[in-house]
């Protein structure tokens, strides 16, 4: 069974590629929605802005009719040779396990790793899952756990919602925003974005500016909505929090980023500003029902700001990092 690589996949590949998704899905669905065929396409088609990314798959026998039953997809974030770990996600048909397909679709995608001189690469894996052992067999080890939650909207009280906005810390204001952020507040936000740097080790780039327009481009691309919201201070971004609205405003929305200032933390800013998002979602995207998001295990405040809201342990995640060198070459 060869591995090929996917420059410019034809329209059956990526139904193929979608059917692969579909099957891992069915097979260990951990509380997330199926994947959207639409999303699968728009994601091989186009790379996300600031990043490039390279395709590969292996079709099986005449058994499998000679269609795609394992998938590898690497995302390369900035320039070629950037100081930033690749990003891999491996997928192979339950069926077709355990006959070293992901393990030579991991050669593959180490060769492109070297090509494009990275060394280090991460892939977010579910806990209790084949990945765990499949990644620490081939030279990863785990750098994060991160637990996801899940907020269902029809379960968060309106009093509550309403008991948290009236709780104003003193001397900020609140402000909105839909997709990229107005220029006035451009270079603040790109600083409220900093004070993340603690809990966001991978984080090459330092923000600015271009930075936080190019990930609201990123969002736009993909046909989502970015929504935020932000506790000022004067002109200063004391706290943010971000919201991903899937295309249509339906279904399960994706929290983003949430930041307090170092100086401005301990003032219930960082629940302030989430309950506003969730009233404002409530006003704007009725259709969305639920909200997911991924916390570092070790962030105990942002833990008990979104137990206090109501979200709920789904499922946990486990990031893995590995030394390019130590990744199998191509042929072994
Ligand atoms: C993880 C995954 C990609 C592995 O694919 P695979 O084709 O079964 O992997 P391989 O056959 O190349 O396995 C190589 C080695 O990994 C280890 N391994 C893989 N699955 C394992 C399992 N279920 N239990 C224990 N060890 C396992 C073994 O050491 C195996 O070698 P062996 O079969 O000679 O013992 C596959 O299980 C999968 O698609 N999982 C769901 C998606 C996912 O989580 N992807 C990971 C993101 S990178």
């Amino acid at each position: 069974m060869d591995v090929i690589a996917l420059e410019d996949p034809t329209d059956a590949q990526i139904r193929e590629w979608h059917s692969v998704l579909a099957a891992v899905h069915a097979a260990e669905p951990a509380g997330d929605p199926a994947p959207d065929p639409e999303r699968t396409a728009r994601l091989l088609l186009g790379a996300e802005a600031g990043s490039r990314q390279r395709l590969w798959a292996a079709a099986g026998g005449p058994g499998a009719g000679g269609a795609l039953v394992a998938v590898a997809a690497l995302r390369l974030p900035g320039e070629p040779g950037a100081d930033r770990p690749g990003e891999i996600d491996i997928q192979v048909r339950p069926e077709h396990r355990r006959r070293g397909l992901g393990g030579r679709l991991l050669a593959a995608a180490a060769a492109g790793l070297r090509a494009d001189g990275r060394s280090s690469v991460i892939a977010q894996v579910l806990a209790g899952t084949p990945a765990v052992p499949f990644l620490e067999s081939h030279g990863f080890e785990c750098v994060l756990t991160l637990r996801g939650m899940l907020l269902r909207l029809d379960e968060v009280p309106a009093e509550r919602v309403a008991r948290l906005l009236a709780e104003a810390p003193a001397g900020y204001r609140l402000v909105r925003w839909k997709g990229a952020v107005p220029d006035e507040h451009a270079d603040a936000l790109a600083r409220a974005k900093h004070a993340m740097a603690d809990f966001a080790e991978y984080e090459g780039s330092p923000w600015d500016a271009h930075r936080v327009r190019e990930m609201a481009e990123i969002v736009a691309k993909r046909g989502d909505d970015l929504y935020t919201v932000a506790a000022l201070s004067g002109g200063v971004i004391a706290g943010f929090t971000e919201v991903v609205v899937p295309a249509g405003c339906a279904g399960r929305a994706a929290q983003y980023d949430t930041a307090v200032l170092p100086e401005h933390r301990g003032r219930r800013l960082g629940i302030w500003v989430k309950a506003a998002m969730l009233r404002w979602l409530g006003e704007e995207c009725p259709g969305v029902r639920e909200i997911e998001t991924d916390n570092s295990g070790d962030n105990a405040h942002m833990l008990a700001v979104n137990e206090e809201l109501g979200f709920r342990l789904e499922r946990e995640s486990l990031e893995y990092q590995a030394a390019v060198s130590a990744l199998p070459a191509t042929g072994s």
